[in-house]
């Protein structure tokens, strides 16, 4: 994520920057930095944790200047620290830039500027820009991003400027946002508009590819094929709140909607179809130490545990290894038989929950290999693992996890397929498959949120239910819980996630005309089963809607409500079938007028036994 803001006109930027940061917090929140030119100089201040700490800092060592960048870090590459923070400058700190984004390639990138003679002083990804723009640059910094802009892969919005020419701002973005605050004698960039709104409501919104040129009076906008382009700005009505969730009413649909972009913000860089490969740079396990694993104990707890149980099937099936899956509150407490050959993997979006952590210290002291699944970098589990897989989704807000769940699924999805590779458990047409899979996902993503306003209109029907049974077999059994345990979280309706097999074992006791069933009945090997589980619970009164495939004639008959979901294989089809259960919890809750980004008793972040 991260949250980044420029200026350039007559007032103090160092005021309207901060200003902006402020707004933009809820993108990241572990450093911020401030950079200015003044006097021919680059002045910075970075501090690390929040954005108070920036400001405290300028308070005792001031910063002036009309032209300047800032940054508020949600890391990504390089923990939290003081030399991670942005902005960060070339060798010779002539050139400064702020960054929201990842660079696929940095390592070979810094590798090669190393080798020039570049001089690195953080462990960021960001930090290559600069020198790439210090390399190219022959008085022209536009020329010199455009040219660095070129060896880059990977997603970016980024600001640049340059001492020797206090007259512009050069920015770019791609698979990141970034806006224009157009006003009279002076301009705004930001991530988004929330960070603009008080000093001006006309923006321009940049287009992927773009790079602009930004002047106290001017605006000159490159597309992606270099030719100059006339963008029009927009007057923005929104109010702050509504801008700081850009536009949606709660950050938990607004985290909902963004899970095509965090879906492959996760296995960006990560996967390479020239290679055939899959590149976990963090997870440092030898070939040995892999071949070796006799056992996968995976530790979590609530959402984060149903994107474990889902993995359990995908480790077993593609890696050969016997894999087990605990709740972190129980498994502290029982007697885990856990060796030197034992890897655990223990997923959490916040890093930080008590119980997880305690687990993990637990399977370090029995010499077991750990290997954490984070969102939050530089988080207490995150830090205590052997490894770490970060799942690159950005702050999630809303208390009920969406994103983080489905960017842990993917990196998950990364992991077992990386065992299995080097294991050489998989043929190298199976990989092939994985890779081609998996990057179609955020395309299917963006198909079934597509389907929010269907869903909406189904949940209109059942905003009253007092009790909701959730169905499904197989790898989507876990995502009956997830969905079950999304509707109870937030809209209070007692709900029962249940293998569907297994309900004419006590549930199919409690159904009837006001129990009603939501099953999930994509294609599968398991499908013709879970129509039969529905026809009993169809034949007991209950009331059928239906997560399906269009191809799936018999569910029309079979079911009352259908929600047709884009199909892929059965095996990324977690991905898919969570985003129906996400919507419909969500619509339920708001028609209910419960708090859905602050439900009752509950904290995003549990960090008490
Ligand atoms: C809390 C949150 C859940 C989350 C769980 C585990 O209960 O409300 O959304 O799934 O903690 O949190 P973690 O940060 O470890 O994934």
């Amino acid at each position: 994520m991260c949250g980044i803001v420029g200026y350039i006109g007559k007032k103090n930027a160092v005021d309207v920057i901060y200003c902006g940061l402020e707004k933009l917090e809820y993108r990241g929140y572990d450093s911020a930095g401030i950079a200015v030119i003044d006097n021919k100089k680059i002045q910075r201040r970075r501090s690390i944790g929040k954005l108070k700490n920036l400001q405290e800092n300028i308070k005792t060592n001031s910063i002036y200047g009309n032209i300047g960048i800032g940054h508020t870090r949600w890391a990504t590459h390089g923990k939290p620290s003081q030399e991670n923070a942005h902005p960060h400058t070339d060798c010779n700190e002539k050139i400064v830039v702020v960054h929201n984004g990842i660079i696929e390639n940095y390592i070979e990138l810094k590798k090669s500027l190393q080798n020039e003679g570049h001089k690195f002083s953080s462990q960021t990804d960001t930090e290559v820009i600069a020198h790439l723009i210090e390399k190219y640059y022959k008085n022209d910094l536009l020329v010199a991003v455009k040219l660095a802009l070129k060896d880059i892969r990977g997603s970016y919005a980024i600001c640049a400027i340059c001492k020797e020419d206090k007259s512009r701002i050069v920015v770019a973005r791609k698979d990141a946002p970034l806006v224009i605050g157009v006003a009279l004698g002076e301009k705004y960039i930001a991530s988004d508009v929330s960070a603009l709104l008080q000093y001006t409501k006309d923006v321009i919104f940049l287009e992927n590819g773009d790079v602009a040129e930004i002047k106290e009076d001017s605006i000159k906008i490159f597309d992606i094929d270099d030719n100059v382009v006339d963008r029009k700005s927009q007057k923005i009505l929104w109010n702050a709140i509504q801008a700081e969730k850009c536009g949606y009413k709660h950050f938990m649909l607004k985290e909902i909607f963004e899970q095509a972009q965090t879906t492959q913000d996760t296995f960006r860089g990560r996967i390479s179809d020239e290679l055939n490969k899959i590149i976990l740079e963090s997870i440092k396990l030898t070939k040995k130490e892999i071949l070796s694993i006799s056992r996968i104990c995976i530790v979590a707890c609530g959402t984060s545990y149903h994107a474990g149980l889902i993995s359990k099937f995908l480790f077993e099936k593609f890696t050969e290894i016997p894999t087990e899956v605990n709740i972190a509150s129980e498994f502290r407490y029982c007697s885990p038989v856990i060796d030197d050959k034992v890897l655990t993997i223990f997923i959490s979006q916040s890093g930080e929950t008590a119980d997880t952590l305690a687990a993990l210290r637990l399977a370090r002291g029995k010499k077991s290999k750990t290997i954490a699944i984070c969102n939050v970098v530089g988080s207490s589990i995150s830090r205590e693992a052997n490894y770490t897989l970060y799942t690159h989704c950005g702050p999630e807000i809303g208390v009920a996890s969406t994103k983080a769940f489905t960017g842990q699924l993917t990196a998950l999805y990364l992991l077992v397929m990386y065992i299995a590779s080097i294991k050489e458990v998989i043929s190298n047409e199976q990989l092939a498959n994985f890779i081609s899979g998996l990057r179609d996902i955020p395309n299917k993503i963006s198909e079934t949120l597509k389907l929010s306003s269907q869903i909406e209109e189904i949940a209109k029907l059942f905003q009253n239910t007092k009790q909701f049974i959730y169905l499904a077999r197989n790898i989507n059994y876990p995502i009956a819980l997830e969905g079950a345990l999304k509707l109870k979280e937030i809209s209070y309706i007692y709900a029962e996630g249940y293998p569907a097999g297994e309900m004419k074992h006590g549930p199919i006791a409690l159904i009837d005309e006001t129990m009603p069933v939501m099953v999930i009945a994509t294609n599968s090997k398991v499908y013709e089963k879970v129509l039969s589980n529905i026809e009993e619970a169809k034949a007991r009164g209950a009331k059928i809607i239906a997560i399906a495939n269009k191809s799936n004639n018999d569910i029309v008959k079979n079911s009352d409500y259908q929600i047709f979901v884009p199909e892929v294989d059965d095996f990324f089809s977690p991905l898919i079938n969570v985003i129906p259960l996400q919507f419909f919890a969500y619509f339920v809750s708001v028609m209910k007028g419960c708090d859905v980004d602050q439900p009752r008793n509950l904290a995003k972040s549990v960090t008490v036994e």
